[in-house]
């Protein structure tokens, strides 16, 4: 399959420009400048004992300590999914991961995965109140207007309750981290205890998620100096636009994909990056098309735009093996550097 073809690919120390060919510069020279960040997610997974997490995560550490110690990464971005599927959500993996994301040099920006919060309902998570799980999370890791890590930056935050949702920018890119995870968005789940029969979270969230991106893409759009956006979310949109076998009946994903699209269609000149993980298949490639992902197209058609990209991290299998690199320059191109891990 084409997925597995690209995975092969990404052995190449360095993977690629962005795919869109270099557009004449000269104006909104500003202080853009060439900086790196670390692109992660989808762990720490293991160990686990009698389907809980245990601490401390060696081989995490080790990344960590590994990052830590590369002199070009500005800050990292977490993608979500701080635990494993079947697992509890227990106390004990919020505070663990807080510890973790604090002892990121650099600051460190987390965004919500499903098996953190979405997916507790499930009997070997533990039977617990996603919403509950969600809140925890709100409190724990959103706690003020800054990143996590031992050196923090100031983050511009939607508002209350989803303090999760932050923005930040680094010339000549803009950083959104918006809160979309796996599990269909937490739409049309239909089963555990939990249910949220007339999808409220989803709904009210979606609409406000909507309503904070058109503000920072109408900023984007503006900005002579924004030449690059970057989102951050742990769902992955177009392999699992409308996820098979969980009984999904509609996306949770077709209004961002909608607003995504018109965007990069109408701003040729300047480029997006989405990074997220919840596939674990490491990949960098253009992907969004005029007419895939849709309710109508779920597999891969159509000519993708020269200046979007997706980039999914690596996750935590038996061990970390590599995790991405991604360098800006200051005329919005980048490159994504696969780094192994220690
Ligand atoms: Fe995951």
């Amino acid at each position: 399959m084409r997925h597995e073809a690209i995975g092969r690919c990404l052995t190449a120390a360095v993977l690629a420009v962005a795919p869109l060919s270099l557009m004449a510069q000269g104006q909104g020279v500003g202080p853009a400048r060439p900086f790196s960040f670390a692109a992660i997610g989808d762990a720490p997974y293991e160990p686990v004992v009698g389907g809980r997490q245990q601490y401390p995560v060696p081989a995490y550490e080790a990344l960590i300590a590994k990052i830590n110690s590369d002199a070009d990464v500005a800050f990292s971005v977490h993608i979500g999914d701080i635990k494993a599927g079947n697992t509890l959500c227990e106390n004990v993996v919020y505070s663990q991961n807080l510890a973790y994301f604090n002892s990121f040099a650099k600051p460190l920006i987390f965004t919500p995965g499903d098996n953190e919060w979405t997916d507790c309902h499930r009997a070997n998570n533990g039977n617990m109140d996603p919403l509950d799980r969600l809140q925890l999370i709100r409190d724990t890791f959103y706690p003020h207007n800054k990143s996590l890590g031992q050196t923090t930056i100031p983050l511009f935050k939607d508002k209350q309750p989803y303090v999760e949702n932050s923005v930040w920018t680094e010339k000549p890119a803009m950083f959104i981290a918006l809160h979309m995870p796996g599990s269909n968005n937490n739409r049309d789940r239909r089963t555990g205890t939990w249910v949220d029969a007339t999808d409220a979270e989803y709904t009210a969230r979606n609409a406000s998620n909507m309503a904070f991106l058109d503000d920072q893409l109408k900023k984007a759009t503006l900005d002579p100096q924004i030449k690059l956006v970057v989102i951050a979310a742990q769902a992955n949109p177009f392999d699992r636009f409308l996820e098979s076998g969980q009984g999904y009946t509609v996306s949770g994903y077709g209004d961002f994909i909608a607003k995504i699209r018109a965007w990069v269609e109408a701003n040729p000149s300047k480029r997006m990056l989405y990074i997220h993980g919840d596939t674990h298949t490491a990949r960098f490639e253009p992907k969004l098309t005029p007419v895939y992902p849709s309710a109508t197209q779920l597999t891969p058609a159509g000519t993708p735009y020269p200046n979007f990209a997706r980039l999914e991290v690596y996750a935590q299998t038996a061990a970390f093996a590599n995790w991405f690199k991604v360098s800006v320059n200051p005329d919005g191109t980048y490159a994504v550097t696969v780094v192994p891990a220690p």
